[in-house]
């Protein structure tokens, strides 16, 4: 049997580029992503709901998720104020080398078009607080409560991930460092555009981590690929969007779903988004799990370190010419 490597499977599920643009043009249809409702005391039903959309869909988005609306809105809003200042001022906390910074990114054509800030957020040895904005004031310590909520939603998901497919509790949330996995913020700035059937705020492409939980402003865009065409998500107040990225569909062999998504810029309105990624450390080696490996079900995805994994994917990447960050 020939064997499937993972860079080449996340390729083979990339559209083209020109059946990207023929899509867009004719713009997404709505069929309703999951919502799960995590105020449900029922933990089995939890469990089957939650693998039930990782496997079918790949995202997802919970409701009652227990992070407070208020914390959400203040996150939103030193975001926002954060992208409001004068250039020279989000250049104190520019890209340099590394991916953490801010970065002003108007390429347009299907590439990404966008302005974003990019940071650590956990485990505290790798956070750079050299990246994190000065302005406005509240920014670090809104974030550093935000970081809290985020760690317990996703150890409470990859919870459920795990026991529904067989697993210690545990399984995931071990198979990506524990406490040391890492939690990186991107905020996502796209502004409005007339031009939005050429161009993407963000191209298509799936998560090099294991998940990420992300929440937009009220401005409609993302939108997941399943079976052949582009869905819109739907904007549900309050909720949070977890999508499964590429270490979770490895880990399971495959039983899981890594989406394909991308984000769309609105016509009239300022787009912005808040993802959380969730990866395993960089030195830890990722690959199929002997619970979903055996005699009829050989692995699909090769071992490999997590960092190598990244490079091999951003190689990948630089060779469909999509852009790289
Ligand atoms: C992303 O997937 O990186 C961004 C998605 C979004 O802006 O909604
Ligand atoms: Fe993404």
């Amino acid at each position: 049997m020939e064997e499937e490597r993972d860079h080449n499977a996340s390729e083979s599920s990339l559209p083209s580029l020109s059946k990207q643009l023929e899509s867009l043009t004719l713009g997404g249809s709505t069929v309703d992503v999951p919502v799960v409702d995590l105020s449900v005391s029922d933990e089995d039903f939890l469990r089957r709901e939650v693998v039930k959309a990782s496997e079918e869909w790949g995202v997802f988005q919970v409701v009652n998720h227990g992070i407070p609306t208020e914390l959400m809105r203040q996150l939103q809003m030193v975001g926002t104020q954060f992208f409001e200042l004068p250039d020279a001022e989000k250049e104190t906390v520019a890209k340099e080398e590394d991916f953490e910074g801010y970065k002003k990114n108007y390429l347009g054509g299907i590439n990404n078009w966008d302005e974003h800030l990019f940071h650590r957020l956990s485990p505290p040895s790798i956070i750079n607080y050299k990246y994190w904005p000065k302005n406005p004031p509240q920014y670090r310590e809104v974030t550093e409560e935000y970081t809290k909520h985020m760690k317990r939603l996703t150890e409470k998901i990859l919870g459920w991930l795990s026991e529904g497919l067989g697993l210690q509790r545990e399984a995931f949330t071990q198979s990506i460092g524990g406490d040391t996995a890492e939690y990186v913020l991107r905020v996502n700035f796209y502004p409005p555009t007339q031009d939005t059937e050429l161009v993407i705020g963000a191209a298509a492409h799936s998560d090099m981590g294991a998940i990420a939980l992300l929440i937009p402003n009220e401005v409609p865009g993302l939108q997941a690929f399943k079976d052949e065409q582009w869905l819109d998500l739907d904007y549900i107040d309050s909720a949070v969007v977890v999508i499964i990225g590429d270490q979770l569909m490895r880990m399971t062999n495959g039983r899981l779903k890594n989406v394909l998504h991308r984000a769309k810029s609105d016509k009239d309105k300022l787009r912005i988004s808040w993802p959380v990624f969730v990866a395993p450390r960089a030195d830890m080696s990722v690959g199929p799990l002997p619970e979903f490996t055996g005699d009829e079900n050989p692995p699909k995805f090769e071992t490999l370190i997590y960092n190598d994994y990244i490079d091999q994917k951003i190689r990948g990447w630089a060779l469909e010419d999509l852009p790289v960050y």
